[in-house]
């Protein structure tokens, strides 16, 4: 589909659903589906970042997620190191920066070592931006914001008379724009703890389609009905 004429979102965030659906309905097991889910999403951002859309964030894995059996649990930590030679290759190919939203907490030397070449060797891209939130919760953003605002207000470094949206925005894991279009796919309309600060002026879009389905085709799909969204932030439109 031609973006051209259209006006498109600055920041796209995913909230990934529905690959362990996916699977089982075609008699698969889960982890075929976090491999489809995978696959669909190189294709999907390599697709979006094409169209001048320069912010995507994806939710990967939830601080929830740990809950999950062992056996898929280190499937997804496995794709990170697995696959880790790939996704520099993607990222690369597509001259993308990515990097990783979440605590660090909990996660194995071999997968944060990966998550730190992946961001050491693209920090070098500007334009096309990867925000991968993996092991992630938004209240713990959130709490991990303030614990560093509250030091820095310790030792001098911050008046807290000067404490703003903007201010406050760069003391989350990364200092992006606000998101513009949420997607979670499945058909599940709930937030689930993903970026609330960031989404609190989203639109919402809730497809029925499994994340390894959700295509080229189903994102302009999204993005014709985010153009007809009118977004007011808390303003009036004086024209209707
Ligand atoms: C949600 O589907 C998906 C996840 C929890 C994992 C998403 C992971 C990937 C797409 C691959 C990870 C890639 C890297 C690079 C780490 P679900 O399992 O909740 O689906 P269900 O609701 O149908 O069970």
């Amino acid at each position: 589909m031609d973006y051209s004429k259209l006006k498109i979102p600055t920041h796209v965030a995913f909230i990934v659903d529905g690959n362990g659906r996916w699977a089982t309905e075609k008699g698969k097991i889960r982890s075929e589906g976090h491999k489809q889910g995978f696959l669909n999403l190189k294709k999907l951002t390599a697709y979006i970042f094409s169209k001048n859309i320069k912010y995507i964030s994806a939710y990967l894995f939830s601080t929830e997620n740990f809950k999950r059996s062992e056996k898929e649990v280190s499937f997804i930590m496995n794709l990170l190191t697995n696959q880790l030679k790939d996704i520099l290759n993607f990222c690369h190919e597509n001259q993308i920066k990515a990097f990783f939203s979440g605590r660090k907490e909990n996660l194995s030397k071999n997968v944060l070592k990966a998550m730190k070449e992946i961001e050491d060797e693209t920090k070098k891209y500007k334009n096309r931006i990867f925000n991968i939130c993996f092991n992630y919760g938004g209240h713990t953003e959130i709490i991990d914001a303030t614990k560093k605002i509250v030091k820095d207000v310790q030792n001098g470094n911050l008046d807290i008379n000067t404490l703003d949206e903007n201010i406050f925005n760069k003391y989350l894991y990364q200092d992006l724009p606000p998101v513009d279009l949420m997607i979670r796919t499945s058909g599940e309309q709930r937030l689930s703890n993903f970026m609330l600060w960031q989404n609190s002026y989203a639109e919402f879009y809730f497809p029925k389609t499994y994340f390894p389905d959700f295509d080229e085709n189903e994102f302009d799909k999204a993005i014709l009905e985010y153009t007809k969204r009118d977004r007011r932030f808390g303003g009036i439109d004086y024209e209707n």
